[in-house]
C-alpha cells in the first residue's frame, strides 16, 4: 500500500501525533481496564461514540465488573441496552460475561485466539480489545479503516469483496504501529470518523494527506466503491 519502509514510518509518527492532539474525549480512553474496553467496542460496533456515551456510564455503573454482568439477568441487560439497537450484541456480551467468568477466572482474556473464542467476538472486536486493552500488535479493519487505506492506496475494486478486504487487512497490518498498536488503531478509525469521512472528507486537515493516492488523483469522492 505504501511502498517504502521510509514512507511507511512516516505516516505512523503523523497519525499518532496527530491522534495524541485531537484525540476526542472518550469515558473509555480514561481507563486500562479490559471489561471497560471490550464493553465499549461491543457497543461502538454498530453505535457511533455520541450515542454510545451514556450507555457505556450507566453499564459501568449498574455492572462494575465482568462478574457483575455475567451474574446479572439477561432481561437486566437488555433493558439497559434499550435504544441501542442490534440486540444480539447484548445476548452477547452477556455470554461472553459468562464465559470470561467460567472459563478465564474473571478476567477478560489478552490473545486474539482466546478473544476471538468468545460469543460475538468477531476479527474487529478480538483485534480492537487485544491491541487497545493488551498493547498486542494486531490492526482492526472497520469500516472507517477500511475507507481510510482504500483512499490511501486508491483502491478502485470493491471493498466488500473478500479478496479486497483480504488485501485491505494486509495493508492495515504493515502500517499498524507495533509500539502502540491500541493508540494506532483509535487513530484509523477516529481519521475515519472525524476527517476521512464518506461525504465531505475534510482532507486539508488531513495528517497524512501526503500519503493518500486518491486525494492526489481527485478520486476521494470515488472510494470507496461498494457492490450494491
Ligand atoms: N470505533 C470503535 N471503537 C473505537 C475507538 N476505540 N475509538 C474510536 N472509534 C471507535
Amino acid at each position: 500500500m505504501i511502498a517504502s519502509g521510509h514512507a511507511r514510518g512516516l505516516f505512523k509518527r503523523r497519525l499518532l501525533a496527530w491522534y495524541d492532539r485531537e484525540k476526542r474525549d472518550m469515558p473509555w480512553r480514561k481507563s486500562k481496564d479490559p471489561y471497560h474496553i471490550l464493553l465499549s467496542e461491543f457497543m461502538l460496533q454498530q453505535t457511533q461514540v455520541q450515542t454510545v456515551i451514556p450507555y457505556f456510564e450507566r453499564f459501568i455503573s449498574t455492572f462494575p465488573t465482568v462478574k457483575d454482568l455475567a451474574d446479572a439477568d439477561l432481561d437486566d441487560v437488555l433493558r439497559l441496552w434499550e435504544g441501542l439497537g442490534y440486540y444480539t450484541r447484548a445476548r452477547n456480551l452477556h455470554k461472553a460475561a459468562a464465559a470470561i467468568s467460567d472459563d478465564f477466572n474473571e478476567r477478560v482474556p489478552d490473545t486474539l485466539a482466546q478473544l476471538l473464542s468468545l460469543p460475538g467476538f468477531g476479527p474487529y472486536t478480538s483485534a480492537a480489545v487485544a491491541s487497545i486493552a493488551f498493547q498486542k500488535p494486531h490492526a482492526v479493519l472497520d469500516g472507517n479503516v477500511i475507507r481510510v487505506l482504500s483512499r490511501i492506496g486508491c483502491v478502485q475494486e470493491e471493498t466488500n469483496r473478500p479478496q479486497v478486504k483480504t488485501t485491505l487487512q494486509t495493508a492495515a497490518d504493515d502500517l499498524l504501529n507495533a509500539k502502540r498498536p491500541g493508540d494506532h488503531n483509535q487513530a484509523m478509525m477516529e481519521l475515519g470518523a472525524t476527517i476521512c469521512k464518506p461525504r465531505q472528507a475534510l482532507c486539508e486537515q488531513c495528517p497524512v494527506r501526503p500519503h493518500c493516492l486518491a486525494e492526489q488523483r481527485g478520486l476521494v469522492a470515488e472510494i470507496p466503491r461498494k457492490t450494491k
